[in-house]
């Protein structure tokens, strides 16, 4: 058992939640992937502004994240909420990245030669959707065009589904180093229902390869909450992925959000809700607690000596769009249809749709379709988030030296909200310091959601808007 994991029988106790707690804290909530979150952005941040935060990001020299979103995927999975576009004639493909070099071209031309890229994520949709060759391609363009650092993350997600030998070939000998790969659940029954057929032995022939093939990091992502599972079947799935030994694994809470995801209606009656889903979510934790995995926090583990459990033991962990990091301080800059660029105090993100993507790109260059100018409270309060989700602790006096501030003056309602999460066993409060319980670390966006003043305006709109936090 690790240091930083409770006794299993201590967290068994920890968990042993009723029905009730789980209707209180199970809410709409945002993941925090941005404060403020993309519904507070605004169409009047255009691409004028955002040529103008590159700009000024440009003089500060920080190092640079590089994400390039590829849509496409052969088949639609019922379940995915991610920005997609299905299509089976992969004709679709050239006029799509012959754009992607424009925009490419463009940001480059901001990033001067001397900040070096410390992360480039390769996300989607299925960036395996490509051939080999439009991979090395696409790959040989950028880094032409941009200075990467010797150490950099270079990750791209697969689905072991469409990803061959070849590509596996590919991405190794450009210097991918890091691999993500969606798996989800291996009961047969929900793959069914979610159009995800994934044989456990495809899973398997994939990893070993990557392993063969030498790359640093193996990540698997698994979703809980889905159609069909039970506590039983989940803990069945996740010791078959702890014998694959990945060396992180994100297990989603399965995001319904039928109102942007028309598809998703079609297993809602079969989906497990309320106690339920706590309980395949805590059935998941345990098992990968028991075989030796950190809970780095918002559905992230790790292996114990994995850089993102020493970060998290540091107090250097950082998160982003794409969930945590070790690489601090990085301005990233997104490309393709939907990215999401985060540079110094402001957001930008890109069209949707490829029409749009591709007009803007041709207009100006930039595609920014919305985006936000951070306040100086908003950069407080995203600080503030930011450690709570990543540090499990907010050391008082450590944010008040950084913002001037007094923090108990200044965050005297937020305080006030705590105590019934105190009361709850989710968060213990002192006069140093907030620092959450072992609870408090799963219902962590609902502790973030205190902080975050855009939320009661937000709950005033009829519209839903976010996905419940368990
Ligand atoms: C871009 S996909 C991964 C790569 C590849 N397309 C695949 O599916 O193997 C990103 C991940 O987002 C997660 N995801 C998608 N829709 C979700 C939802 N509605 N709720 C929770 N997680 C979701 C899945 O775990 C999925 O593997
Ligand atoms: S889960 Fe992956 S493969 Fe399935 S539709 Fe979403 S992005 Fe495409």
């Amino acid at each position: 058992m690790s240091l930083m994991n409770p006794s299993i029988r201590e967290m068994r106790q920890e968990l042993s939640v009723g029905e009730q707690f789980v209707v209180r804290y199970n809410r709409p909530g945002p993941r925090y992937t941005s404060y403020p979150t993309a519904p507070v952005w605004t169409d009047s941040f255009g691409p004028h502004d955002f040529e103008q935060a590159i700009a000024a990001a440009d003089s500060k020299r920080s190092p640079v994240s590089l994400y390039m979103h590829l849509p496409f995927c052969e088949s639609l999975c019922l379940f995915c909420a991610c920005n997609v576009v299905i299509q089976k004639d992969k004709s679709v493909t050239p006029p799509y990245l012959a754009i992607l070099k424009k925009e490419i071209d463009r940001i480059a031309r901001g990033v001067s030669r001397d900040r070096h890229v410390s992360q480039f994520h390769w996300g989607g949709g299925t960036p395996t959707y490509l051939s080999p060759e439009q991979i090395e391609d696409l790959f040989s363009y950028t880094k032409e065009r941009f200075t990467f650092a010797p150490d950099a993350e270079i990750g791209i997600e697969v689905d072991p589904r469409v990803t061959t030998p070849a590509h596996m070939q590919s991405i190794r000998k450009m210097g991918f180093n890091r691999l993500s790969m969606g798996i989800q659940d291996f009961k047969p029954e929900t793959q069914k229902a979610i159009h995800r057929i994934q044989p456990y032995e495809v899973t398997r022939d994939l990893i070993a390869n990557a392993r063969q093939l030498g790359f640093d990091s193996i990540n698997v992502d698994l979703i809980y909450g889905l159609p069909y599972q039970t506590a039983d079947s989940f803990a069945h799935t996740v010791e078959q992925i702890v014998d694959l030994s990945p060396d992180r694994i994100a297990m989603f809470s399965y995001a319904h959000v039928p109102w942007l995801k028309k598809q998703q209606g079609s297993f809602v009656k079969f989906l497990p809700e309320g106690m339920q889903k706590f309980d395949i979510f805590r059935s998941g934790l345990l098992k990968f607690l028991e075989a030796g995995y950190l809970y780095i926090g918002m559905d992230h583990f790790a292996k114990e000596n994995d850089e993102l459990a020493v970060s998290q033991r540091n107090r250097t962990l950082h998160r982003n769009f794409q969930g945590y990091t070790t690489k601090a301080g990085a301005d990233l800059y997104g490309m393709g249809i939907t990215a999401i660029s985060g540079i110094q105090d402001t957001y930008a993100q890109n069209f949707r749709d490829i029409p749009s993507w591709e007009k803007a790109v041709n207009e100006h260059g930039l595609a920014t379709m919305r985006g936000y100018r951070l306040s100086a409270d908003d950069t407080l309060r995203r600080e503030v988030i930011s450690r709570l989700l990543c540090h499990t602790v907010i050391v008082k006096d450590e944010i008040s030296k950084q913002f001037g501030i007094n923090f108990d003056k200044y965050f005297a309602p937020e305080l006030e909200r705590l105590k019934t999460p105190q009361e709850d066993g989710l968060v213990v409060l002192n006069e140093k310091e907030i620092r959450t319980a072992w609870l408090g670390r799963i219902f962590i966006r609902n502790l973030a959601m205190v902080f975050d003043p855009y939320l009661e305006k937000q709950q005033l709109d009829s519209k839903p808007l976010f996905s419940k936090t368990l």
